[in-house]
């Protein structure tokens, strides 16, 4: 683990993802600044890590080596960004996904950074191309994308600009690596990353399934749950392929053609209104009522199951 001389990182955005970075890094042993635009929101976000770090270790989850109140000791608010980025080795911003208002924040850091600071945004649609063109410190910025709720799902997808340097990227990859995050290097920049490029062909035939009167609604989340998804949180579709046969090689020789087949049956992009919008609406807000409680509530339990299948896999992966 990274002691706090290790390092400062600052948070911009203390919002929902800024708030689980800061907890994450803080984890890792590392000083965080937690800087909004919003002084309440830094108030709100200090009070919220607190809570949360003090159930998550009640709980056996806190991650890392330091206690809830070491870890807390390293988290401090700060109102000014002049002030928060000074001395800082990586800067994770955090604000709404609006472009206009990203590129002003990286304008901002790109006149008050230095040439060793990693400059990295937490967006989930917008391509590096479009943030950091034209930055001087342009080989010093990168997309690292985290999963929502990062605390529990460790992927963070790496996205260079053309022109950010290797170094960069090793740097951030080793930096996740340190806080216990999962990083993948995203080559080349694309739309939607890779997660929410899978993540939209598995919603998009779930809709057509759906939409065609194949499958219910709520039996089209089970075939994920109880039967893609019980393999997936293990092994990916490529290495499935790969045990689902001897090999990749006769998985291909045996499946080639029936998946072609199947695939050319693939519906166009679907519209995501109408009808089927009602249908599927109705059947989630039987299971789970589409109010703030019931949400929450929901989200809380999901995040507990996260929890326990992160401890799972890091038990089998020791095995
Ligand atoms: P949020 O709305 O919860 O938090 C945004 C924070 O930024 C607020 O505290 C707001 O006061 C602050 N802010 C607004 N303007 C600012 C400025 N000029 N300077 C400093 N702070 C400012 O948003 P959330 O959900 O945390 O999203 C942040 C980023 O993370 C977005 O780019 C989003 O796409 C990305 N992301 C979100 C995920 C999610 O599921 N919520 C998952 C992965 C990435």
């Amino acid at each position: 683990m990274a002691s706090s001389a290790a390092g400062v990182v600052v948070i911009v955005g203390s919002g929902l993802i800024g708030r689980s970075w800061g907890m994450l890094f803080a984890s890792g042993g590392f000083k965080v600044k937690l800087y909004d635009i919003e002084q309440q929101q830094i108030t709100n976000a200090l009070e919220n890590i607190r809570e949360e770090m003090k159930l998550l270790e009640q709980s056996g989850s806190l991650k890392g080596s330091l206690s809830a109140e070491e870890q807390l000791s390293l988290i401090s608010g700060c109102s000014s960004i002049q002030e928060a980025v000074e001395g800082a080795m990586h800067i994770q911003e955090c604000v709404p996904e609006n472009l206009e208002l990203k590129k002003k924040i990286f304008a901002q850091l790109d006149r008050a950074v230095d040439d060793t600071v990693v400059l990295s945004s937490s967006t989930s649609c917008l391509l590096p191309s479009q943030l950091f063109s034209g930055l001087v410190h342009v080989k010093q910025c990168i997309v690292a994308h985290p999963v929502n709720p990062p605390y529990c799902v460790p992927l963070v997808e790496l996205v260079p600009h053309p022109e950010t340097s290797p170094a960069t990227v090793d740097r951030t990859h080793t930096l996740m690596r340190t806080i216990g995050q999962s990083p993948v290097r995203v080559l080349k920049e694309v739309d939607g990353f890779a997660l929410n490029r899978l993540q939209y062909a598995v919603i998009s035939e779930a809709w057509r399934l759906v939409e065609e009167g194949i499958v219910s609604p709520t039996d089209l989340d089970l075939v994920m749950s109880d039967g893609l998804g019980m393999r997936y949180a293990f092994i990916g579709p490529l290495e499935t392929m790969h045990l689902n046969a001897e090999g990749m090689l006769s998985y291909c020789d045996r499946y080639r053609e029936g998946m072609k087949r199947v695939l050319k049956t693939f519906g166009p992009v679907p519209e995501f209104s109408g009808a089927t919008v009602e249908k599927v609406n109705q059947a989630m807000c039987v299971k789970v009522p589409d109010d703030p409680q019931h949400l929450a509530a929901r989200r809380k339990w999901r995040d507990e199951c996260l929890m326990s299948l992160a401890r799972l896999k890091s038990q089998m992966q020791s095995q």
